[in-house]
């Protein structure tokens, strides 16, 4: 009987050792150790045996079902080891490779040139303040002397949320927005987006304005040519001639637009001034009397000046961009350039 035991132990080990998959050694383990298997049959007809030999037979039958089981976890553990370690090859990584480079990043064109004009204010005592994107009809117009009605309303093509609700056409409402709120002096600058039904290689329906106010007692139009000549020589260069054409504008009086000698062409006249050698940059004035009327300021006692100009065509100018849709079109290589 213990000889048939040996044998059986010498039999499964040579099947134990040619058990190349996990499939295989689970097959195995099944088959001598399982519920139905060899080893446990066994070992429930003990009572087949002799009495003597029955307790080193069932001792035997143990030690046989121990050493087994051993060896089939060892063997599985060394399976997904080998498994692990092939994975592993697999995923070397070559440290010495070239690595992918980061693209970083940057300002848009627009958000540059409104920085700058802001720290330029900023340095000239200017306050930033901001005003909404869907305005009320009565600050974008109305509070601005321009009335229902008015001609003026055809300057400014307009889209309407609701009868009396727009996006702002200008960011000239933060004017009326602040002087509400504050008595004077004031000084600030607004910049923001504005919204016009008008599409083409200058004008696109989305743009962006920078609208400054200055009031306080005795200012004159001296000063806002002052402060104007400063802010385009800083923005331009020293040397930078300005023209102020006499204009029009319902809440300004007198009213002016101021040119730029042509950047590009220096005064020689080209393309992009349409061979005048000019270039319209901001409109501007001296705050009509009826907007004061509306906040509520006395304009016998404050005088002040408004100006407002569109950041795209200043940032065309000073980066030499002829078509201003590039600015909204977010192609990487126009926006790499900045
Ligand atoms: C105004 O909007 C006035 N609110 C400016 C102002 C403020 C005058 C304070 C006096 C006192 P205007 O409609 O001209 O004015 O627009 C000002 C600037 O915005 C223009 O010089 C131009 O550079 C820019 N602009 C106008 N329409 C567009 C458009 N569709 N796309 C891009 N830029 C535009």
């Amino acid at each position: 009987m213990t000889e048939d035991l040996e044998r059986l132990q010498k039999e499964a080990e040579a099947e134990l050792s040619a058990s190349k998959t996990e499939e295989e050694l689970f097959a195995f383990r099944t088959r001598y150790l399982g519920r139905k298997g060899i080893l446990t049959g066994l070992l429930r007809n003990v009572a087949n045996v002799a009495p003597e030999e029955r307790p080193r037979f069932g001792k035997r039958c143990n030690e046989i079902k121990a050493a087994l089981t051993g060896k089939i976890e060892k063997a599985l553990l060394e399976m997904a080891f080998r498994k692990k370690d092939g994975e592993l090859l697999k995923e070397k990584i070559d440290v010495t490779l070239p690595g992918r480079r980061v693209r970083h990043g940057r300002l848009h064109p627009i958000t540059m040139v409104r920085e700058e004009i802001c720290r330029i204010f900023a340095g000239l005592g200017f306050a930033i303040v901001e005003g909404p994107e869907v305005e009320k009809d009565y600050y974008n117009f109305e509070a601005l002397n321009i009335p229902k009605d008015h001609p003026a309303r055809d300057m400014q093509d307009t889209f309407y949320v609701e009868d009396d609700i727009v996006l702002r056409t200008h960011t000239s409402p933060v004017q009326v927005r602040t002087m509400e709120k504050q008595r004077p002096p004031v000084r600030i600058l607004s910049p923001g987006r504005v919204y016009r039904p008008d599409s083409d290689i200058s004008h696109t329906p989305m743009f962006h304005q920078i609208e400054g106010l200055l009031v306080d007692r005795g200012i004159t139009f001296g000063n806002l040519k002052g402060v104007l000549t400063s802010f385009l020589q800083q923005m331009f260069g020293e040397e930078t001639a300005l023209r102020f054409r006499p204009s029009f504008f319902p809440f300004t009086e007198p009213s002016a637009e101021v040119d730029i000698r042509c950047v590009m062409c220096n005064g020689a006249g080209c393309q992009v001034c349409g061979q005048s050698g000019w270039l319209e940059i901001l409109g501007a004035g001296m705050v009509d009397p009826a907007v004061f009327e509306n906040v509520g300021y006395d304009s016998e006692e404050v005088s002040g000046f408004a100006f407002g100009l569109g950041l795209e065509r200043i940032a065309m100018l000073k980066y030499g961009i002829s078509d201003i849709r590039l600015f909204f079109e977010n192609d990487r290589r126009f926006l790499e350039q900045f």
